[in-house]
């Protein structure tokens, strides 16, 4: 009952929670494609968008917009749980990849480049492209078709002295299946402590849970987008090394910034407000007066508990109600148990189109999403033989509810 009070809470502060201003009254469980926004982040938009004032004058307006930047790159280094590296802003998840992946392989020395096939194409083709102008071989090590994630020794079998970037998804959009990032990061450093480690975590971020302390890496790039904040921005932690390689910025400006011009102070305050919740839903489980720290893991845990409490219910059913694994002609990628799951739940049926399935759900008010074998999504369904896939991407904000509507209507959709 408690935790039932609890979501409601939670969906209070989310707009768009129930209804699309557009097709009316819906489930949203299209949350890797962007997550609910917070209301508190549209309402700082509107007050930070009305500021004509720039950085750097010497007036009130001026130095207030500065400590709202300065506090906000504190509050993300201690959100991402270390004391090291550099937070900026970019133009999206996809353009900010591009950038550290180009500024490590053109500022680094001679060698190789490892990624995985699991990879996102924002980062696939930024080794792809940056890789042959700088004539250094890729190697792309080839992910798990049955667990939809990455085997970590067979990452590590290509690390050697030889190799000086090493590219990492957080967790994979298409599968929903996470890497276990930890351990694989401090594998590559161990066997090259030179190697230059740049990770998307952009589908991991809505989760909570990132601790670049327990990662040895250079870059880490998340979309604020798909973690309650708003389009028409990109987020990056950059280490002291990778910041201080060779990059673009201005003739005689400051050598470690990579800030491309003024930057839009409602991203940071946006993302400030982003942070204020996961510290907020953290102190629910905070009896006593308890770090920041402390609260932020506290609401990653509550968001993997329940986020694998909808799973659960989707794939095994409640009471009456079936749940995807009982289907014996419905095929779930990355497996049915998988302790690296994070919320999302693709799967097709050899026998009913994906799309039929998507615009059905549609019908009856739920938004799903399709994954088709195309540019982003022909790296995980081409090796499994499939041309789509139906994508279900929960978030701590879903309901049971929400999934047993999902499932009588998937239910309906079947034996039509
Ligand atoms: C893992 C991952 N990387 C990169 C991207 C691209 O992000 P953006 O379109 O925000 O640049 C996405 C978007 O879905 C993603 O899920």
């Amino acid at each position: 009952m408690k935790e039932k009070e609890l979501i409601k809470e939670i969906r209070e502060k989310f707009c768009h929670v129930e209804e699309c201003p557009y097709s009316g009254k819906r489930i949203f469980f299209e949350n890797a494609g962007g997550s609910l926004t917070l209301k508190s982040v549209v309402d700082r938009s509107s007050l930070m968008a009305s500021i004509p004032d720039n950085q750097g004058r010497d007036n009130l307006a001026s130095s207030s917009i500065m400590d709202i930047i300065s506090k906000s790159k504190l509050q993300t280094l201690n959100f991402f749980n270390t004391k090291s590296g550099s937070i900026l802003i970019g133009e999206s998840g996809t353009e900010l990849l591009f950038r550290l992946i180009r500024t490590a392989i053109l500022s680094s020395g001679k060698g190789s480049i490892v990624g995985s096939t699991l990879e996102h194409p924002a980062s696939r083709s930024a080794t792809a492209k940056w890789s042959k102008i700088a004539s250094k071989e890729l190697i792309m090590v080839p992910h798990c078709n049955e667990t939809g994630t990455v085997d970590i020794d067979k990452y590590l079998d290509q690390i050697n002295s030889n190799v000086v970037v090493a590219t990492i998804v957080h967790t994979s959009p298409v599968t929903g299946i996470g890497v276990d990032i930890k351990n694989l990061t401090n594998g590559i450093k161990d066997k090259n402590p030179d190697c230059l480690v740049i990770v998307d975590g952009i589908q991991h971020a809505a989760h909570g849970d990132i601790n670049i302390s327990d990662y040895k890496i250079d870059g880490y790039v998340i979309s604020p987008y798909k973690v309650f904040s708003r389009h028409g921005y990109g987020l990056a932690w950059i280490s002291d090394r990778l910041r201080n390689l060779p990059h673009e910025n201005l003739i005689k400006g400051p050598e470690e910034n990579w800030d491309l011009g003024t930057r839009d102070v409602g991203s940071y305050a946006t993302f400030s407000d982003v942070i204020d919740y996961f510290e907020w839903l953290g102190s629910k489980f905070s009896k006593i007066e308890t770090t920041r720290h402390k609260k932020f893991l506290n609401a990653a845990r509550f968001i993997h508990k329940q986020e694998n409490h909808l799973v659960d219910i989707m794939l095994f059913g409640k009471d009456n109600i079936k749940g995807l694994s009982s289907y014996p002609n419905i095929k779930i990628i990355g497996g049915v148990e998988n302790k690296l799951r994070e919320g999302l739940v693709s799967f097709s049926l050899h026998d009913l189109p994906s799309e039929i399935i998507v615009k059905e759900l549609n019908n009856k008010g739920v938004r799903t999403h399709i994954r088709k074998s195309d540019h982003y999504s022909g790296n995980i369904l081409d090796p499994l033989g499939l041309k789509n896939c139906v994508r279900v991407s929960m978030c701590h904000y879903n309901t049971e509810e929400e999934v047993l509507q999902f499932l009588t209507g998937i239910n309906e959709i079947i034996h039509h």
